[in-house]
C-alpha cells in the first residue's frame, strides 16, 4: 500500500488527536505544540479504547480510561496499566496534505 491522504494539515488542531482509519487500521494523528505531526496506533494496548479520545500533553497521548500515556515518538507505554507499545507510522506532509502509509511503521 502507498501513502494515503488522511486530512489537510490545516484541519489538525494543535494538541488534539484526530482518529483516521485507513483500510482497517485505526490511527491517531496529532499535531503537537511544536508543530510536528505524529501518527500512532489508535487502540490502547490495555483495552479497546480509542486513544484519540484521550489527552495530548507535550509528546504524549494519554488514554482517558485508566491513564496510561503513550509516546507520540516511540509508541512506548510510559506508565501502567498498559505496557505494550502502539505502532508508530511515518507521516509525510506534501503541501497541505497529511499522508500516512499504514503498512510502514517506525522501528525503535
Ligand atoms: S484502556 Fe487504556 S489504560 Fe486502560
Amino acid at each position: 500500500m502507498s501513502a494515503t491522504r488522511v486530512c489537510a494539515l490545516s484541519e489538525l488542531e494543535q494538541d488534539t488527536a484526530r482518529r483516521v482509519v485507513i483500510g482497517d487500521v485505526p490511527i491517531a494523528v496529532v499535531l503537537d505544540s511544536a508543530g510536528e505531526v505524529h501518527a500512532i496506533g489508535d487502540t490502547c494496548t490495555h483495552g479497546a479504547i480509542s486513544l484519540s479520545e484521550g489527552f495530548v500533553e507535550d509528546d504524549t497521548l494519554e488514554c482517558w480510561a485508566h491513564g496510561s500515556r503513550f509516546s507520540l515518538r516511540t509508541g512506548a507505554a510510559l506508565n501502567l496499566p498498559a505496557y505494550e507499545p502502539v505502532p508508530v507510522y511515518v507521516v509525510q506532509i506534501e503541501g497541505d496534505d497529511v499522508l500516512i502509509d499504514p503498512t510502514v511503521t517506525k522501528e525503535f
